[in-house]
């Protein structure tokens, strides 16, 4: 009895170790952590691919719409009940292994869950979509602190380089937010 409880906490243990040393490691950079130091800059002309985008062009990398807007006004263009939109946000989510470190129901587990009430920086739309870009490490310096504190500490890695369309990452929010169990009055979106 005793010995087969051991048994499966071992192999919980072995099969996240990946992930375990994400959260553990606080101070650790994330894998794909770089400081692209141009890229933070605020060009006056990055609003043109936006213009672009919004008038039908080449879908916008997030990170294009990151430096492209002004802190606060990111919103997500998506409807989070849509159920179709949903799914696909779940199937976005699995295939860019965000399930690895949160779960696949977004309840958490090595890393923080997306479910609850608490937000690490906030649950609004901006927020959100800037941390998954940008990686905690990279947030803190645009001057998002944190203010929530979850039961698991780590970093939060950028994905700037792993999503080419603004609209994935919207559509993985929208899924995000259809898994949340926080109270209506708590909402910020
Ligand atoms: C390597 C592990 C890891 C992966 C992979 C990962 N995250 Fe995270 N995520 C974290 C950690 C750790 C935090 C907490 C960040 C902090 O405290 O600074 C976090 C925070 C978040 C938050 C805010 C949670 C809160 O309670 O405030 C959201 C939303 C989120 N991640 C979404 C995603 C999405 C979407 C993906 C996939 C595109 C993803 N994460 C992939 C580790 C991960």
């Amino acid at each position: 009895m005793k010995s087969n409880f051991l048994t499966l906490l071992l192999a919980a243990a072995v099969s996240s170790g990946a992930f375990a040393a994400v959260c553990a490691a606080a101070d650790e950079p994330a894998p794909a952590a770089k400081t692209e130091p141009a890229e933070a800059e605020k060009k006056s002309d990055a609003a043109a691919p936006a213009a672009a985008a919004a008038a039908g062009g080449a879908p916008m990398k997030p990170i294009d719409r990151v430096n492209a807007t002004e802190k606060g006004k990111l919103k997500n263009p998506f409807d989070y009940k849509d159920p179709k939109i949903v799914e696909e946000g779940h199937k976005i989510y699995m295939g860019l292994s965000c399930n690895g470190c949160h779960g696949g129901g977004g309840g958490g587990g090595m890393c923080p869950p997306l479910t609850n009430e608490t937000w690490v920086y906030g649950g609004d739309d901006d927020t959100l979509f800037r941390l998954i870009v940008l990686g905690s490490q990279e947030l803190q310096k645009h001057g998002y602190a944190r203010k929530g504190q979850e039961g698991v500490v780590g970093p939060m890695p950028p994905y700037k380089d792993l999503i080419d369309d603004e609209a994935k990452l919207w559509k993985a929010i929208v899924w995000i937010r259809s898994v949340w169990k926080g109270r209506e009055e708590k909402k910020v979106w």
